[in-house]
């Protein structure tokens, strides 16, 4: 299995939307379909849509015609623009789109430009896997051998270049023989937790109990979850983190419940220049994911709906972000700089 995939002159995406029930791979020859698979939510999850975007702009590179310096770079400037359109609140777009752009701006050669891109692509996917195994070695000693974890959304190999933020702190543990059992909430309206994390952790072994997402004060309250482990989308410069939506009612109930929770991300999530949640775009999507499942509708005609993707949770409820270049304890009395300064 694998999330996404550079072929030289195409890009192959695990089509999320189809899973668990059909594994189907779409190869894709022109950016504008990558643009879409990230905007339909077929590759989905802030570190993948990072990778996607840069893959996408590097293909793009490959079929712009023009021969001239500066149309080349005119276009390929509208083309990021493109990508930085298709979702608002992942951070990591917008990182990969910046690392492609300044390849665009430095160069003065086009083929040099285009196989520069291409190869930034592939660092920016190589660097994330890595970047997980490093979050996961740093996590792993915040579980403890027969942990209950519970986990929302997914962040996991699904959502990144391999192996998982939050889901690679417990693969981490897991291989250094701690037993863990991973309580997955469902995530409405998009189900990322009952069809993605569940199908990922099953295929490993990794025993997981899926509950709806209104239970998990029920298992805090009645000690069964023993900890908490989310992934992020943007982490403001204060400790505020952005993630699906949910997370910050799990954040609540476990601070009311005494039980630590848990922020797994890579720095390319870290946003410095966003001072504090209350400035992070929150993207909202089409009321259909709410009032739809699987094509079933659920709720009457002529209701007012709302669906954001995502929520803020505040810093002081985070017992720390694990990053792979460290740990920040504490963030709401330190905020991110630790991180941003090493
Ligand atoms: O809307 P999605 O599925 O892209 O949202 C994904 C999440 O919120 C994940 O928890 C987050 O991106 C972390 S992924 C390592």
């Amino acid at each position: 299995m694998f999330t996404i995939k550079w072929n030289g002159d195409s890009v192959t995406i695990l089509d999320q939307r189809l899973l668990p029930m059909q594994e189907v791979y779409n190869t894709y020859r022109h950016f504008r379909d990558v643009a879409d698979s990230i905007r339909n939510m077929e590759t989905r999850g802030a570190p993948a849509i990072g990778i996607a975007a840069a893959m996408g702009i590097a293909l793009a590179a490959l079929t712009v015609a023009s021969n001239e310096i500066e149309n080349f770079k005119e276009e390929m400037n509208r083309i990021c623009q493109i990508f930085a359109g298709t979702r608002p609140t992942a951070v990591n777009l917008f990182s990969a789109i910046g690392r492609m752009k300044k390849i665009i701006e430095k160069g003065n050669d086009i083929s040099q430009i285009k196989q520069q891109l291409e190869k930034e692509a592939l660092a920016v996917y190589q660097e994330d896997i890595e970047a997980n195994k490093a979050i996961g070695r740093n996590g792993r000693t915040y579980l403890n051998d027969g942990d209950v974890v519970l986990t929302h959304c997914n962040a996991g190999a699904l959502a990144t270049g391999g192996y998982g933020t939050a889901l690679g702190v417990i693969r981490a543990a897991i291989e250094e023989g701690k037993k863990i059992h991973v309580y997955a909430c469902e995530t409405r309206p998009y189900l990322q937790g009952a069809r993605l994390t569940t199908w990922e952790l099953s295929r490993d072994n990794i025993p997981v109990t899926l509950i709806t997402d209104s239970m998990s004060g029920h298992f805090m309250r009645t000690g069964i979850i023993k900890k908490v482990i989310v992934g992020a989308d943007r982490i403001a410069a204060n400790g505020d983190v952005a993630n699906k939506i949910g997370t910050y009612t799990h954040a609540v109930l476990a601070k009311e419940n005494g039980i630590p929770f848990y922020v797994a991300a890579p720095v390319s999530t870290l946003d410095p220049d966003t001072k504090s949640g209350n400035d992070i775009p929150i993207e909202e999507r089409s009321v259909d994911e709410v009032v739809f499942i699987r094509n079933e509708q659920i709720a009457p005609e002529g209701i007012f709906i709302r669906n954001p993707a995502f929520d803020v949770t505040p810093a002081k409820y985070i017992t720390a972000i694990i990053t792979e270049k460290g740990v920040v304890e504490n963030p709401a009395s330190s905020g991110i700089g630790k991180l941003i300064k090493s």
